[in-house]
């Protein structure tokens, strides 16, 4: 059968559970699991948490009900529904450019996202070749790693960095099964697999919660990630949050106008993001009353950074009953979240060659999960062969920084508010006002304060954010 793009009817969602389900399968993702409790410990908890959870709100939320708006009414790939809100707008239709930087962001995203999840996966394999060693060993619930150091146990992550063909391989395969599943399109990849793992992600987690509840020091954790020291929150910190916020909710990357550009039906867009918001919020802060528990009962520092999670967990589970089994499944949980999430970022860019340059969904993934692996390998390489490189050493901001948490930064600090902040505009100023009624469906008091956070708030707030956390120098400190 051949297939011409544009002669064939676009694919969409089965159903509004499977639109939330893939929905949400996008945002919570290594950003939950892995960047929040890296940021709340670097940038010193309690406000950093406070900040970044009245971000979600007053600022993201607001953001995904107009980009789930956008893709919906354009029923188009980013570029492609931009153009088509506008022009139903009466707007310039020049304002799809900024869908470009989503497709370019989202691009560069998950290059150094597989990379992570690379290593997330290489921990599967410690952690679950120990779990079978217990079984072996007629000793299901013994801890993890018994027998090693704590500097062995932390040195493997050092071992992995140290070694390029290994890292490499862990990228390739988890490369490999984004792509696999992107090429397979909407219904029988994306939504199948959102479908099936989300449930799992859900059971593995709040099961691996309540196990940390009762395990870890509970209270030291609560005081570090709730009480706010207010004075640590600089503008620097504050655009990380920001920047953390729009990451987790996968926004400024058009990741929602594309997943919903494939909703047929009609769906409140109210509560589907309120839902959404909501799920990934909640995850993000389970993760880290599941997480800094743990570090404190073993003395470890909060503050370790990327590494938090893949040196300080390992050596806190070999003391725990049932270390091996659950050290095991925190890792298969971090791994399922990382799928759901990765899927939806090259579905962005994916998208736009199908819209844009016509392209088959094999062409366009194939091309895109190729250029994405390849850049992923100077990130990997950035913790060896290339370690000196800093891509963006001019900029003060990046002048440490190695070429993953540079790539990660710069998608992070500039492209994702720069996307936001584009969209709050145009939402807020260009789209018509009866059309963003009609296909929102809010009404009365919540499309009054939707109305004002999208057109003053989200503007103003994250244009601030933007000036002052990239150029420190302008308030004068
Ligand atoms: N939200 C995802 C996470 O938290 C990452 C992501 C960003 C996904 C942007 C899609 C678009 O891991």
């Amino acid at each position: 059968m051949v297939a011409t793009a544009g002669t064939t009817e676009r694919e969409g969602w089965s159903s509004r559970t499977a639109f939330i389900l893939a929905a949400v399968g996008a945002a919570v993702g290594l950003g939950n699991v892995w960047r929040f409790p890296t940021l709340a410990g670097e940038n010193g908890g309690g406000a950093f948490v406070l900040f970044y959870v009245g971000c979600v709100f007053l600022l993201g939320l607001p953001l995904v009900i107009s980009e789930i708006f956008i893709g919906r009414t354009g029923q188009n790939d980013a570029v492609g529904s931009i153009r088509k809100v506008a022009e139903k707008s009466g707007a310039a239709k020049s304002w799809s450019a900024f869908g470009l930087l989503g497709v370019a962001g989202a691009f560069l995203i998950v290059s150094f996202y597989s990379v992570v999840a690379g290593w997330v996966l290489y921990y599967v394999g410690v952690m679950g070749a120990d779990f079978v060693g217990a079984l072996t060993a007629g000793e299901p619930l013994r801890g993890a790693l018994v027998g090693e150091s704590q500097e062995a146990i932390q040195g493997r992550m050092g071992d992995l960095f140290a070694n390029p063909a290994l890292l490499l391989a862990m990228h390739l395969a988890f490369m490999g099964v984004t792509l696999f599943i992107v090429a397979r399109g909407i219904g029988s990849g994306i939504e199948k697999a959102a479908t099936i793992l989300m449930p799992m992600f859900f059971v593995l987690l709040i099961g691996i919660a309540i196990y940390g509840a009762f395990v870890g020091n509970m209270g030291e954790a609560v005081a570090f990630l709730f009480t706010p020291d207010w004075s640590k929150l600089t503008p620097q910190v504050m655009n990380t949050a920001l920047g953390q916020a729009l990451f987790s909710l996968s926004l400024g990357v058009a990741g929602l106008i594309t997943y919903g550009s494939y909703i047929k039906g009609s769906a409140g867009l109210g509560p589907t993001s309120v839902t959404i918001a909501f799920a990934d919020t909640g995850v993000a802060l389970i993760s880290g009353l599941m997480i800094f528990p743990i570090v404190f009962a073993v003395g470890l520092d909060p503050a370790a950074g990327p590494t938090l999670v893949f040196q300080t967990l390992p050596f806190a589970f070999q003391t725990m009953p049932g270390g091996a089994l659950i050290g095991f499944l925190f890792f298969v949980l971090i791994l399922v979240a990382a799928v759901t999430s990765s899927i939806s970022l090259l579905e962005v860019p994916t998208a736009w060659g199908i819209g844009e340059l016509g392209w088959s969904r094999r062409k366009s993934s194939l091309t895109f999960g190729t250029g994405a692996f390849l850049i992923g390998i100077a990130c990997l390489l950035g913790y060896n062969v290339w370690s000196d490189v800093r891509l963006l050493g001019f900029w003060p901001l990046f002048a440490e920084t190695d070429i993953l948490d540079t790539v990660d930064g710069f998608t992070g600090k500039v492209m994702l508010p720069l996307g936001a902040l584009f969209t709050a505009v145009f939402v807020g100023w260009k789209a018509d006002r009866n059309l963003v009624e009609e296909m929102t469906g809010l009404s009365g008091f919540w499309l009054g304060i939707w109305r004002f956070l999208i057109a003053w708030l989200c503007p103003l707030a994250v244009g601030a954010i933007l000036v002052t956390g990239l150029f420190p120098g302008i308030l004068g400190g």
